[in-house]
């Protein structure tokens, strides 16, 4: 997922070739606004934290662009793509990852990555609608 400062940097280009140099395939895509109770949703697991209001007013500042993204290892080869949470450190540590190219800080991280399997289906079933999550399982096993 594009998160709003990313669409709203002009990123979703230089994002795309990242992804595509890196060898997957974008199956689907969809630009979303989401409201504050489909964003509460979509970081449920996040809710008790104390950065929780705050995530949720920066993933409804503006439209994100979901995607299913599809290459053998997807979710780890995005997550390290996509570089560390904190944007700062990404810029020392993994200066070649998205968050680096894009972010900002420990919120302000301009993209998105599934942590696990499940997690992956349960947020393509979110955007895309429930047939995703079956193909995607079938699929990595
Ligand atoms: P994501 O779920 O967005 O791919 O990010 P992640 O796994 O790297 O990080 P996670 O711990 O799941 O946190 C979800 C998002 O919440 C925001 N966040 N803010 N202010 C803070 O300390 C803080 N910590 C996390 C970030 O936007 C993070 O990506
Ligand atoms: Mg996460």
């Amino acid at each position: 997922m594009i998160k709003p400062d990313g669409l709203s940097g002009n990123y979703t280009e230089r994002i795309k070739a990242a992804i595509l140099d890196s060898g997957f395939h974008i199956v689907k895509e969809t630009e979303v606004q989401l409201d504050a109770e489909k964003a509460s949703l979509f970081y449920a697991e996040h809710s008790g934290r104390s950065f929780f209001e705050s995530l949720i007013k920066y993933i409804t500042s503006g439209p994100i662009l979901a995607m299913v993204l599809e290459r053998p290892d997807a979710i780890a080869q995005w997550r390290t793509l996509i570089g560390p949470t904190d944007a700062r450190k990404a810029k020392i540590s993994h200066p070649n990852s998205i968050r680096a190219m894009c972010g900002l800080d420990s919120e302000k991280n301009c993209v998105h990555g599934s942590d696990s399997l499940e997690s992956a289906a349960r947020e393509i079933a979110f955007f895309f609608g429930d047939s995703d999550s079956e193909t995607v399982e079938h699929d990595e096993l």
